[in-house]
């Protein structure tokens, strides 16, 4: 299964929302992969901590490599990094990242995720890819090499407008290159329950027909504090309330999936 979460709007919880996931995926047994195309490299940050600074190479080489014949060109599995956890490994992403889009954009590059991915259908069980927050060649090239895609969503009145452009364009990627890629679902990120607009919100979005994921992840502090200790919730307090609600958001995606290919 590969899923990417993305939203154009930026700090929505993708990165968080992706690793959390990732972490408890691999927890559970899976091998899993998390892919950073984001240049901000916050997926790789949270993942490998310190570690992220000193890497001897990223995607960035990855995709640099498409652009220059090379006689021996490494296979995806070498930029693939371990993690500290346990079944856990990133394709993590640097800063360099960004000035390269413009030459891969140009040379139709947009195929070469998908086909790294399939070079690594063999290695892992799960692939979750995390996204800038943009519509650009990164994102595109993550859409068409998903089959899942999770839209984190943060309770605003102005992101539910943006959500169905959102929607729009990935039927659009589905319809010109990927059959296969479904929206499985939006996830509601930072919910308080107390306060009447966000409720009245995701009731609009249901009401609208979207497919709004439960359950919903609350505000809480204890995300500040995995990613300052580059630690996902799973490690870090597996019996807090918001670790609960991430595993019982994977549960649930792992049961449609199941109930999908029965
Ligand atoms: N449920 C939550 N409770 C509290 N803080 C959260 C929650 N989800 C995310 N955050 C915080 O909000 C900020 C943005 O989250 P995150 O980086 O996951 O968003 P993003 O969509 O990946 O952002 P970007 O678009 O910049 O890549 C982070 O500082 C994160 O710690
Ligand atoms: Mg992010």
């Amino acid at each position: 299964m590969r899923r990417v979460v993305f939203n154009q709007k930026g700090g929505v919880g993708k990165s968080t929302i992706t690793c959390n996931l990732a972490a408890i995926s691999a927890q559970e047994g899976k091998r899993t992969l998390v892919i950073d195309l984001d240049p901000q490299g916050n997926s790789s940050q949270y993942l490998l901590g310190a570690q992220a600074d000193e890497l001897e190479a990223t995607i960035t080489d990855f995709f640099e490599q498409t652009l220059t014949f090379q006689l021996n060109p490494r296979t995806t599995a070498e930029f693939v990094v371990a993690t500290p956890f346990k079944r856990l490994a990133v394709l993590p992403a640097d800063r360099r990242l960004e000035e390269l889009q413009g030459k891969l954009e140009s040379r139709y590059k947009i195929y070469k995720l998908r086909e790294a991915l399939d070079e690594l259908a063999d290695d892992f069980d799960q692939i979750f890819i995390d996204t800038p927050p943009a519509l650009n060649f990164f994102t595109r090239s993550a859409l068409i090499a998903a089959d899942r895609c999770l839209i984190p969503f943060d309770c605003d009145q102005f992101s539910r407008h943006a959500l169905y452009s959102l929607i729009a364009n990935v039927d659009e990627i589905r319809a010109d290159h990927n059959h296969d890629l479904q929206v499985e679902g939006i996830v509601v990120n930072q919910f308080q329950p107390r306060a009447t607009l966000p409720q009245k919100v995701v009731q609009e979005l249901i009401a609208e027909g979207l497919p709004v994921l439960e359950p919903y992840l609350s505000a809480s502090v204890k995300i500040k504090e995995s990613h300052e200790q580059a630690k996902p919730l799973i490690h870090l307090d597996p019996h807090h309330k918001v670790t609960l609600e991430f595993v019982a958001l994977y549960d649930k995606l792992d049961a449609a999936k199941k109930k999908r290919t029965r």
